[in-house]
């Protein structure tokens, strides 16, 4: 299986320190954060990862350097999540219809192998696609991409919406498991919110069964994992997931 792990974002919320050193490098005990997520990504069947970094973030590849099953990918422009993930994919070797694993890099999820067992969930279920995700107050909605759910799958999604936009209380929470198909929408993906190419609009346009969309929708199951998403963007839940980790250190 294939991964994807974009980390190309440039660290605005934990300046200074990400200017020398990327926020996915920073320390959890002896490891950099990035390293648990490649950890993760392995331990749930990935052979093949892709990291997906900016210029002055070489420092990711020359620690990972050596390691066979790793390569990375440049995003020449901070054009969204959306363009990253893409980048990591035609960078990736020869393509097939396996489902790829993301795994947002700023991302840790203490407590339990979220990866891991959305690839149990999809395999249970005939190998359909699934989001990892999380219920978050009101206030925080407009944070996140939130979904909708329609007899237990997702119906539609919508990133970073107003609490009176949003279709539920449940944000896509930092893990994905999506077809291959999810790389050729994004190709011809438009700029959505904050004018950057969104991977939610892309996967909006796999789930919907509209006329604009005619290809038959693809089955995401949402899968709420029980760990904790630590977001290590910022230093306040960075320190968060230093204790949250601990017991992985
Ligand atoms: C990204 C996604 C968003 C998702 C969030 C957390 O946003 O665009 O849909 O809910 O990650 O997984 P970002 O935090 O990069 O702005």
């Amino acid at each position: 299986m294939k991964a994807i792990i974009p980390a190309a974002g440039l660290g605005t919320r934990f300046l200074p320190v990400t200017r020398v050193v990327p926020k996915e490098m920073l320390p959890i005990g002896a490891k950099p954060a990035l390293e648990l997520i490649v950890d993760e990504a392995e331990s749930a069947g990935a052979d093949e990862i892709t990291i997906v970094i900016s210029h002055g973030k070489e420092l990711i590849r020359e620690y990972f350097k050596g390691k066979p099953s790793i390569r990375f990918a440049y995003q020449l422009e901070q054009k969204g999540l959306g363009d990253a993930v893409l980048a990591g994919w035609e960078n990736n070797g020869e393509h097939t219809n396996e489902n790829v694993l993301i795994l947002l890099g700023d991302a840790l999820v203490a407590g339990c192998n979220a990866s891991r067992e959305m690839v149990e969930l999809s395999k249970a279920n005939g190998g359909c696609g699934v989001i990892g995700c999380e219920r978050v107050p009101r206030e925080k909605l407009s944070r996140y991409g939130i979904l909708k759910l329609d007899g237990g799958r997702i119906a539609d999604l919508v990133e970073k919406p107003s609490p009176e936009e949003a279709p539920s209380d449940i944000a896509v929470a930092g893990r994905y498991l999506l077809p291959a198909a999810v790389f050729d929408i994004l190709r011809t993906q438009a700029p959505g919110k904050g004018g950057e190419i969104q991977l939610t609009d892309a996967i909006r346009r796999l789930v919907r069964n509209t006329p604009e969309e005619p290809a038959s929708p693809f089955k995401i199951l949402p899968y709420p994992y029980p760990g904790k998403r630590q977001d290590i963007g910022n230093p306040k839940g960075y320190f968060e997931a230093l204790k949250a980790m601990g017991a992985n250190v």
